[in-house]
């Protein structure tokens, strides 16, 4: 069983959660009387790289913001289905209701098992859909992405049916998507999936991330909260191969978002940032990450397991 009080955070101060504070886009204030708290998680990478004690910490910190929502946007396992049970344990243990979705190393490790894993733990997982959330006597559309790496995300049908006089929050792994999101009447959007290059002393996470991998969003706020639409990439958790994390911006982070507070009137961390040029991946590259999930959903079936 987790403990979740924040004499747990305590105990693990070398955990190295950080916490920053965000508003939402300002169309939110149109909806929201009293700022509706929405706490954002990302690339939890439950598993033996990231010690659970890293995990633990980090729920302590989102329900010791006292959320009224969790959003988690993907990367809950590294590469195997070993830590199901601990997946469940952890996403168990935040005080309030989360919403989902899932990021490519879920569908290298399989996509269904992680649901049923974050279903079971009380959580609803969007893949392509979203949903209204009636919270804190308000509502909120919380629209929801497949991983786009993978080639899974559909922001047409995500958006299908949504209703524009009622506020809206898009969650993905991929930050890219965001600009789509936006045309399709989502204002703000979380992200994740570069784990803000894991050490950002010297910029390097912009020059590997943006340069190298062609990210146009790489850690924190871009867009614009007072325009067509801003998106947050957070620096993530865990990790999937190395747990090194160098540098503020690289650190664990859970991020904390006052839906209906006007941008700027927080102290906030940054404020939007101009985007990289970025590159956006060539159809032979999302062919091969296609085919690099199906061989690996083959090679598990003919191993025996669950799909
Ligand atoms: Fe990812």
């Amino acid at each position: 069983m987790l403990t979740t009080s924040t004499a747990t955070t305590d105990r693990f101060p070398d955990a190295g959660v950080v916490m920053r504070r965000f508003a939402g886009h300002a169309s939110h204030a149109d909806h929201f009387k009293t700022p509706l708290r929405v706490v954002h998680l990302t690339d939890q990478h439950v598993g033996a790289v990231t010690p659970m004690r890293a995990q633990v910490a980090a729920v302590a910190a989102a329900n010791a913001a006292r959320p009224d929502l969790v959003c988690l946007t993907g990367d809950f396992v590294c590469h195997s289905q070993a830590y199901l049970e601990d997946l469940t344990e952890v996403v168990r243990a935040f005080s309030a209701p989360v919403f989902a979705v899932l990021g490519n190393h879920d569908w290298w490790s399989g996509a269904n098992p992680v649901v049923r894993a974050l279903t079971r733990a009380g959580a609803t997982v969007l893949r392509n859909q979203h949903t209204v959330v009636h919270v804190a006597g308000a509502k909120l559309q919380v629209v929801g992405l497949d991983d786009a790496y993978t080639g899974n995300a559909d922001a047409v049908r995500a958006t299908r049916g949504l209703d524009p006089s009622l506020p809206s929050i898009g969650l993905s792994h991929i930050a890219e998507e965001a600009d789509r999101l936006w045309s399709l009447g989502v204002p703000f959007v979380l992200s994740g999936h570069t784990h803000a290059g894991q050490i950002t002393v010297a910029r390097l996470h912009e020059l590997s991330l943006g340069r190298v991998a062609g990210h146009r969003y790489v850690h924190g706020l871009y867009g614009s909260r007072r325009g067509e639409g801003a998106v947050y990439v957070g620096a993530g958790i865990g990790a999937a191969v190395m747990p090194l994390r160098l540098g503020d911006r690289g650190q664990r982070e859970v991020a904390v978002f006052e839906l209906g507070a006007e941008p700027g009137a927080l102290h906030e961390h940054h404020t939007e940032q101009a985007a990289l040029p970025g590159r956006a991946p060539s159809e032979a590259l999302k062919e091969r990450r296609r085919r690099q999930v199906a061989i690996k959903i083959d090679r598990r079936r003919r191993r025996g397991y669950d799909e």
